[in-house]
């Protein structure tokens, strides 16, 4: 079998001294890498619906076939092997194992993740299985999708299908991907999938969310021996891009609704002030007691900090501001500050008093589909946002943040959303006319990381 590594290591591998239980892993997520989205009995998503839509996505691209993991997983696993991944975390497609959402189950979707848990555990590598990373089955956003109260039973039962059927061997669970991002971009901005800009259908969302994802957190609880319950959060520092006084209010409301409105109420049992006002007429007696569920580790995704600016031409008044001249930015145009990542990690532990693990952190780039380009493999540029993301995470750890792990964002270019292919996060380049994987620069640099932690 052919390996993806040679053994040329990069001249210099970072050395930190990180604990020597601290896990080092890779993330994805089932819409942006499975394709396969015909197959063997799944369902249509909101987003195979949204990717049909005029102009939303660049190029018109869909993850129809995206890097075709649902066949290549097993390859995928031992690419994994190779870079020496302690843990990996992927997320399951719940119209795969529901093709509606609800009722009939697809026994060989279900079959689909027993193989990829399987190959996993085999290689040594701890899955870490995440529920919802935005594919929520068309079906139910034919019944409203999370405007509907009832969302939150139909989430329960899809996550015990999945803890029990998985559960024996996947003990690590997170509820939800980037609640706030989902619920923004999907009900409010109208961006993402499902293209609504309503103020009542937002705040709906928001809270049914919150409902969906305390009801899991008890099946999961009772359905999984041992399970390590948490949640996984976009948690990025927002500054207001100017001193004025309508950019410093509109911020704070870009705060409460980006940084607090799930994990507030989730694990500190209230919702932050501002939209505690918005939100109450969605809010029955004891529902608050519903969210706030004991978990046992706090999952952030972190990139770079928010600029916010007001607008009253957008639903709540704030939308993304200009950066600062003097910030660098990354290949797609974030702001790259690793002071950020140090404020985050440190302000989570104060505020919340979780274990923390870094469940998504990277660098995108632009490229164009054709032919390899040098820059692509040899990306010193993600090498630098790492090694600085790595460095402000240990100083974090240092000064008193329980950080116990961290995953890169992401294993493999993939389908970038409203990007298409042209966003590519992956620290193994994919070739998508052929799938070929190819490890890039940052790969090489980050098996070295893991081993030289690992005495290799
Ligand atoms: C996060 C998403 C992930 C990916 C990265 C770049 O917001 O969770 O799916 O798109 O951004």
């Amino acid at each position: 079998m052919p390996r993806f590594f040679d053994d040329l290591l990069p001249a210099t591998a970072p050395d930190l001294a990180f604990p020597d239980d601290f896990l080092w892993g890779a993330s994805t997520s089932s819409y942006q890498i499975e394709g396969a989205a015909n197959e063997d009995g799944r369902g249509p998503s909101i987003w195979d619906t949204h990717c049909k839509m005029k102009d939303r996505v660049n190029h018109g691209h869909t993850g129809d076939v995206a890097c075709d993991h649902y066949h290549r997983y097993a390859d995928d696993v031992r690419l994994m092997k190779e870079l020496g991944l302690g843990a990996y975390r992927f997320s399951i497609a719940w119209p795969r194992l529901l093709p509606t959402g609800k009722g009939v189950v697809n026994e060989a979707g279900l079959d689909f993740y027993d193989r990829l848990i399987d190959s996993l555990l085999d290689a040594g590598i701890t899955p870490w299985a995440t529920l919802y990373h935005w594919d929520l089955p068309q079906g139910l956003d034919d019944l409203g999708g999370w405007t509907n109260r009832d969302s939150a039973g139909w989430f329960a039962d899809y996550a015990v299908l999945c803890g029990k059927r998985y559960g024996d061997r996947v003990k690590r669970w997170a509820t939800f991907n980037e609640f706030s991002v989902f619920t923004l971009f999907g009900y409010a901005f109208g961006w993402g999938a499902p293209s609504i800009s309503d103020r009542a259908a937002h705040l709906a969302a928001i809270h049914h969310v919150n409902l969906a994802h305390g009801a899991a957190v008890d099946v999961l609880r009772a359905s999984v021996p041992q399970a390590a319950l948490g949640a996984i959060h976009s948690v990025q520092p927002c500054r207001p891009a100017t001193d004025k006084a309508e950019d410093i209010a509109a911020t704070s409301l870009f705060n409460e609704h980006w940084n607090l409105a799930f994990p507030d109420p989730q694990i500190l049992g209230h919702y932050p002030p501002q939209i505690a006002q918005a939100i109450e007429p969605y809010v029955r007696a004891g529902d608050m007691a519903k969210i706030c569920r004991p978990l046992d580790w706090f999952g952030v995704n972190h990139y770079a900090p928010i600029y916010g600016q007001a607008d009253p031409n957008m639903l709540w008044g704030f939308v993304f501001g200009a950066l600062p001249e003097t910030l660098p930015r990354s290949g797609v145009g974030w702001p790259i500050d690793p002071s950020a990542f140090e404020e985050t990690l440190l302000g989570l532990t104060e505020r919340y008093r979780l274990p923390i693990y870094v469940t998504e952190n990277g660098f995108g780039t632009q490229s164009q589909e054709g032919p390899r380009e040098r820059d692509e493999l040899d990306d010193q540029g993600r090498v630098a946002y790492l090694a600085g993301a790595i460095a402000a995470m240990h100083r974090a750890q240092q000064a008193g943040a329980d950080v116990r792990g961290y995953f890169v964002w992401s294993l493999l270019d993939n389908f970038e959303w409203g990007a298409g292919y042209g966003d590519r996060f992956g620290i193994v380049y994919v070739d998508y006319a052929t799938q070929e994987r190819i490890p890039k620069a940052s790969a090489r640099w980050y098996r070295a990381l893991i081993n030289a932690r690992l005495g290799r």
